[in-house]
Parts: C-alpha cells; structure tokens; sequence
C-alpha cells in the first residue's frame, strides 16, 4: 500500500484542520496515511502568552529517519513573515543525513499554508517549503487546476496551484473555508494518486 506522510506545524490550529483534510483526502487516493507535527520550539513563555494550541490528537515525528519510510510527504506550515515558521525549518534542519544517502529522492512532495491576511505570503511559504523538497529530489505536486475552487474573485478563498492553503484573519478568528478543507482534500488525493503510479 502506498505511504503517505502529513508532517506540519500549527500555532492556532487552521493548519491542523488542514492536515486533517489532507489526510482525508490521501486515503480516499488509497494510500496509508500518518499525521506527525513537528515539534515546538518556541520558549513556553511564548507559547503560553501567545494563546498556542497545545492540545492534539497528533504525535510528534519521532525523528528524520522516519521521512524515508513514505513514498509521499505533504507539509503544512502558517506563514511567518512570508516564510515557513523555524519549527519546520528547524526539523528540515536535521535532515541532512537522509540528503546525503538520497533517502527522498523520487518521492512525491507537496506544501499547504495559511497567513492572516489574504496577500501576506501564500506563495512564499509554500516555496520556502518546496524548496526543501526539492533539494531533496523530491518530485512537487502541487493544486492543479483541475480543483475549480481556486478560480473566481467574488469570495475572499486561499488555494494556489503551488498548494492548498487558507486564510485565518489578523486575529485568527476565521476558520478554514470548506471550499479551502475541499481543496486540501483534492490535493491529498491526487499526491496519493500519483504516489501510487510511481511507486
Ligand atoms: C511571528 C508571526 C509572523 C507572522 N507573519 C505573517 C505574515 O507575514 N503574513 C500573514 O498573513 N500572517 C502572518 N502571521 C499569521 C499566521 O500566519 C497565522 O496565525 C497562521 O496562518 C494561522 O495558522 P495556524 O492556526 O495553523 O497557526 C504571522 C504570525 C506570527 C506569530
């Protein structure tokens, strides 16, 4: 069966409910799927004064060498200053042994992000993320146009061809758009889906 990893960063939980559609997504494309966060790296001052999620459902990646276990790996970080959080940046950090031995090269890869605002950083992030991947070896897919609700201009919508997203508002108060969930969806499906023909 093929092996499909959702790996992702949260401090407020869109980015959750996003891996959490992603996944859905993932296993109606077939494959066998594990949600793993990164770990927490800021100081638990900040945490704690900053109002972060702590409560999940989601274990921790228990370390790098896991990543060689999957034939695809979906990341999901919220913008950070139009860049993928250090969390994930640090975790990316440790896998310099799995790029020595070409351990991804191949494997499928894909990104999805949220911001605050409508136009504070989608794409950015989802490239600071791919380029991780593919420094990797790893081949992208992304949201293609096949997924139509990334199309029109009436309703304020995240989703991007580099990767399904959302927008979470300056406070945060804005949940995940079905239309958004739809497309994380359609995005995990289709990376399971091409998994499995490379595989
Ligand atoms: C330090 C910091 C920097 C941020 N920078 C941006 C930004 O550049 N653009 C933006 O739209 N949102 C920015 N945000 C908002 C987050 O992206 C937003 O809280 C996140 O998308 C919510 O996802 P989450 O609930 O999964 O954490 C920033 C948040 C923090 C804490």
């Amino acid at each position: 069966m093929t092996k499909v990893l959702v790996l992702y960063y949260s401090s407020y939980g869109h980015i959750e409910q996003m891996a959490d559609a992603v996944a859905a997504g993932a296993r109606a494309g077939g494959a066998e799927v594990d949600i793993r966060r990164v770990a927490e790296t800021a100081p638990a001052e900040v945490v704690t004064a900053a109002h972060f999620k702590t409560d999940t459902a989601h274990p921790e990646i228990e370390g790098p060498d896991a990543l060689a276990d999957y034939d695809a790996i979906i990341v999901g970080a919220p913008t950070r200053y139009g860049r993928m959080p250090s969390q994930m940046a640090a975790f990316w950090d440790t896998t310099g042994g799995l790029w020595m031995r070409g351990a991804l090269v191949g494997k499928i890869g894909g990104a999805f992000t949220s911001t605050a605002s409508q136009h504070g950083g989608q794409e950015t992030t989802l490239f600071s993320i791919l380029t991780n991947l593919l420094h990797h070896g790893m081949v992208i897919v992304g949201l293609d146009y096949g997924f139509k609700g990334q199309m029109g201009v009436t309703e304020v919508l995240g989703g991007t061809p580099y990767g399904a997203s959302t927008i979470a508002d300056g406070d945060g108060s804005r949940q995940p758009h079905q239309t958004e969930l739809e497309g994380a969806r359609y995005q995990g499906k289709r990376i399971a889906e091409m998994a499995a023909k490379l595989k």
